[in-house]
């Protein structure tokens, strides 16, 4: 649909789908019900992690509360500015509860090392991260991460909720860009 803009798909549908489903067995196991934080609190990061949150809260086995927090460092640059700003904020304190982030992709990291710092000082009983992505070669900072689903190569990636300048979340999958879209060659 987006003609020859996508030059290969790196994780299929059934892929994704897969993966979810052994990220949400580990979840489960790590946070069980009943526990006296509360429900389990997961908080997706606005717009790249919307089916990723979706689909992972839909598969767990526990019960889980969502709260969401839009947060953007790269407008429609295909490169991260490091300048994180919060366009929305969580609605609920988060004092005392049991919180997971749920996150598209690492990068550079600088997004998440940087929520995770903004959401630490709001005293949270324990804090960790799940990212569908993550590119091992493209990091400038050290984030720990409870869980990556794939470790993917330095290309510039798009679909399942990953855009370029706002095109292409709308792709089940998750495929490469051609450079040819942002300029490359
Ligand atoms: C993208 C992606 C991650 C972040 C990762 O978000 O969804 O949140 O960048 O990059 P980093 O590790 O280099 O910081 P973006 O800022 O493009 O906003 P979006 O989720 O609304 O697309
Ligand atoms: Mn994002
Ligand atoms: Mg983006």
């Amino acid at each position: 649909m987006y003609g020859d803009d996508i030059a290969s798909v790196l994780i299929s549908e059934d892929q994704i789908a897969e993966k979810i489903d052994e990220i949400a067995d580990l979840v489960a196991k790590r946070y069980p019900a009943g526990a006296p934080e509360g429900d389990l609190l997961l908080v997706g990061v606005l717009k790249g992690a919307i089916f990723f949150m979706t689909d992972l809260a839909k598969r767990l086995q526990i019960p889980t509360q969502m709260e969401f927090m839009a947060v953007s460092s790269y407008g429609s640059s295909t490169s991260s500015s490091g300048v994180v700003r919060i366009m929305k904020d969580l609605d609920k304190d988060i004092a005392g509860r049991n919180v997971l982030i749920v996150e598209d992709i690492i990068d550079s990291g600088l997004t998440l090392s940087w929520l995770l710092r903004n959401l630490k000082s709001r005293n949270p009983a324990s804090l960790e991260v799940v990212t569908l992505l993550r590119k091992p070669d493209a990091l400038r900072t050290q984030v720990d991460v409870m869980h990556v689903g794939f470790d993917i190569p330095n290309e510039f990636v798009v679909g399942y909720g990953l855009d370029y300048a706002e095109r292409y979340r709308d792709l089940p999958y998750i495929g490469t860009l051609d450079p040819k879209v942002y300029g490359g060659k």
